[in-house]
């Protein structure tokens, strides 16, 4: 197998973006290219201001400062890059389906699908196509199909390298990642792949599997860290009504090394790209083998997640004397988790919507996410007209405007800097009572009360 000289990622997003970057980073030899249909993407990439990246990520800026340019590339002329590389990794998005046959559930194929026949179409010489997308099991067969019916006699290897990283501490991720999975059957192809990341990651924590074990792999990963969640968040309402702290009982059952104490963070549910579609891919999976238990036990992961926003919203609006109509609720947070400007399936997207359906005031607060994308989540929805949405919602740029008048302050997003501030101020300009509604346990308790507030946490 020759030596890996050029490498494309096809998809300059929050995956493609960010492994790239590192990829090139820790292989200086190596000539990096990220090409995207979306010029204004790409654009942003290749800002001068390193601040105005598409994607943020705590450390991405230096990562990119210091490849870009060098043998990082960002660039829209796919097909050039594509015909230039001997590895090309696809990166593009897989969300759920909204029409037709598997619709909310299976994963849409057609982004994939465009790369391969246009990968088919441009190569010249033999490449290794690599799937970092999050697909379902056995997408690889669908791949090879296209790639392999080209009939210009060029051979394509096909593997499977799911990404772990999580978004927030991506760079961190990226660079000390806990394992590597490389899936696939040509042994020099996975050779080629496996020595890309030897360049800083131990050769033990890169594991080789067949191409199936690695697809899967991916999605029940993301089903048992959503499940764990879900299993919390489950737990949580038990302690509302019994008395008990959810806190306490996560701490108590994490301090068995069986169990462990990762992902048992009580929350108002868990947003993001993957968990809801991963599990989604995984139910329709098992119901198309006729596998109806498995898939019904991983479905309640989800059922359990839309009940705890749902759960969050109605807390709010009950502890309200059972109206919020006109009343004015101040949302800290948007993005579906601190240090991230990712929005996708965020919780308080859902808890926002069912506020606005009872005629709340809602004003919106998130340091990351800007007012445009928070518009484009609820007019995603259908909920309501445009025009609804941006008369019952505002979105502001700065916290303590948010909670000016309000009536109730409701914690969406775990920030940071939420936690300092100066909440004896805010009280002053609240409106009494003043409710506080925190959907991360974020904010103390004790000191809330202290200053007056009416404080509500879930789990408690
Ligand atoms: C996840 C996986 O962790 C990662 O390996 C995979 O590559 C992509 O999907 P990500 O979605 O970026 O990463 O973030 P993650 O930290 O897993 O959080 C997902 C959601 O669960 C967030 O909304 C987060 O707030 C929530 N969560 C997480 C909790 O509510 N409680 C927890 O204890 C942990
Ligand atoms: P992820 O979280 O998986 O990285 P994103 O939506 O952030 O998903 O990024 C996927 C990127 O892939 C988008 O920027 C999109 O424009 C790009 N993309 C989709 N299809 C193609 C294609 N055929 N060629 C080039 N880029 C594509």
């Amino acid at each position: 197998m020759k030596e890996i000289k050029k490498i494309t990622c096809i998809g300059a997003g929050y995956v493609g973006g960010p492994t790239m970057s590192v990829i090139a980073q820790k292989n200086p030899d190596v000539e990096v290219t990220v090409v995207d249909l979306n010029h204004a993407r790409i654009a942003a990439w290749n800002d001068e201001d390193l601040d105005k990246l598409p994607v943020y990520e705590p450390g991405l800026d230096a990562v990119v400062g210091e490849a870009r340019g060098r043998n990082l590339f960002f660039s829209t002329e796919v097909d050039r890059a594509i015909d230039e590389a001997d590895m090309i990794f696809i990166s593009v998005n897989t969300p759920t389906k909204t029409y037709g046959k598997g619709k909310g559930q299976a994963a849409d194929l057609k982004f994939i699908e465009l790369c391969a026949r246009q990968i088919a179409a441009v190569a010249k010489d033999d490449k290794i196509v690599v799937e970092k997308s999050t697909l379902p099991v056995r997408t690889a067969e669908a791949l090879k199909n296209i790639l392999e019916n080209t009939g210009n006699g060029v051979n394509f290897h096909i593997l499977s390298n799911p990404e772990f990283l999580a978004e927030g501490t991506a760079v961190t991720d990226l660079h000390n990642p806990d394992r590597v999975l490389i899936g696939g059957e040509d042994a020099e192809a996975i050779e080629a792949l496996v020595n890309v990341y030897a360049a800083w990651v131990p050769r033990e924590r890169i594991l080789t599997t067949n191409l199936w074990s690695s697809e899967l792999s991916k999605l029940v990963a993301n089903a048992f860290l959503a499940q764990r969640v879900s299993s919390i968040n489950a737990i949580s309402e038990l302690c509302e009504v019994t008395g008990a702290n959810v806190d306490e009982v996560a701490r108590a059952i994490g301090q068995d090394s069986r169990i462990g104490g990762k992902f048992l963070k009580a929350s108002v549910g868990f947003g993001g790209s993957c968990f809801q579609k991963d599990i989604l891919n995984l139910v329709y999976i098992a119901r198309t083998y006729n596998l109806y238990e498995v898939a019904d036990y991983w479905e309640q992961v989800i059922i359990m997640n839309d009940h705890q926003k749902t759960r969050f919203a109605e807390k709010i609006i009950q502890t309200m004397y059972n109206t919020v109509n006109g009343k004015h609720i101040a949302f800290l947070g948007w993005a579906f988790k601190k240090d991230t400007n990712d929005t996708r399936e965020s919780a308080a997207i859902y808890v926002a919507d069912h506020l606005l359906d009872e005629e709340a005031q809602v004003v919106v607060y998130d340091p990351k996410v800007s007012a445009e994308q928070i518009y484009r989540d609820l007019d995603y929805l259908g909920t309501r007209s445009p025009e609804d949405n941006r008369r019952l919602l505002k979105v502001v740029d700065n916290a303590y405007e948010a909670l000016d008048g309000a009536h109730a302050a409701a914690v969406l997003t775990e920030w940071d800097e939420f936690k300092g501030y100066d909440w004896a101020k805010i009280k002053e300009g609240m409106k009494r009572p003043s409710f506080v509604f925190d959907g991360r346990k974020l904010l103390d308790r004790k000191e809330l009360n202290r200053l007056g507030f009416a404080y509500y946490a879930i789990g408690e």
